[in-house]
């Protein structure tokens, strides 16, 4: 079952202008309160009823040593966080999950199914930071050798999202109190990348009732898998 194709990834200068896409990868992308959670184990529901092999982890974390690093990032304390060490550290927490979790899973030939990876850092990081896109994909570099097959995006407006944390009396972390206007941005800026990248990343409407943007990724992945 996997499926490894060569595929240009980094059009630009970086020096690893390819990358490896793993047909078994697959990753959750979304702004804060998109329901990616509440979405991913009914996947993983639908991936076990297959009796496919899986693995289901996230960003950033997923691994001892990255779930570390993960609390360093989202310590609401640490508002001194430079920009650059924040991007750095999500990096480090990337290699640490992948070479750990990821990559031995997918030599097993299971599904890696992961909330969250580099599509994440290209959004909060190179846009909402505005570090830029082309300086955190060369952070990533080790990272983007390492492509999903298929990304899918929870399209939710960042206000109704919000209202969601407001309403479910949800705990909030360093990057779920940032403004509007950041939030804003990362919506954007994931718009942009459905637009980079139409192939590999699926749009999912995440207005619509739990029940109904499940059936919407379980038809993807039954396209994507040809179940
Ligand atoms: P988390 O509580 O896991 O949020 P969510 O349920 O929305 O995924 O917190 C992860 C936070 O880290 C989230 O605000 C997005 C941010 N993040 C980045 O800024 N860059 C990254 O590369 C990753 C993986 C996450």
């Amino acid at each position: 079952m996997l499926n490894i194709e060569y595929t240009l990834v980094v059009p630009y200068y970086v020096a690893e202008a390819y990358s490896m896409t793993y047909k078994n990868f697959i990753t959750l992308e979304g702004g804060e309160a998109s329901g990616k959670t509440s979405i991913i184990e009914e996947i993983i529901k639908y991936i076990a009823e297959k009796n496919l092999r899986f693995i289901k982890t996230r960003e950033p974390g997923g691994d001892k040593i990255s779930e570390q690093i993960r609390h360093v990032i989202l310590d609401k304390e640490n508002t001194a966080m430079d920009y650059r060490c924040e991007a750095l550290l999500y990096a480090a927490s990337r290699m640490q999950h992948l070479a750990t979790t990821v990559i031995p899973a997918l030599n097993e030939e299971k599904i890696v199914i992961c909330d969250r990876y580099v599509d994440s850092s290209l959004v909060y990081q190179g846009i909402a930071r505005q570090l830029g896109i082309e300086e955190v994909r060369q952070i990533n570099a080790f990272a983007l050798k390492y492509m999903p097959g298929l990304t899918i995006f929870i399209n939710i407006k960042p206000e109704v999202a919000l209202k969601r944390i407001k309403d479910n009396n949800r705990d909030s972390n360093r990057l779920d109190i940032e403004t509007m206007e950041f939030h804003q941005k990362v919506y954007q800026g994931y718009l942009m990348l459905t637009k980079l990248y139409p192939e590999r990343i699926r749009i999912v409407d995440g207005n619509k009732e739990l029940a109904l943007i499940v059936m919407e990724v379980i038809r993807i992945l039954d396209e994507y898998f040809g179940f």
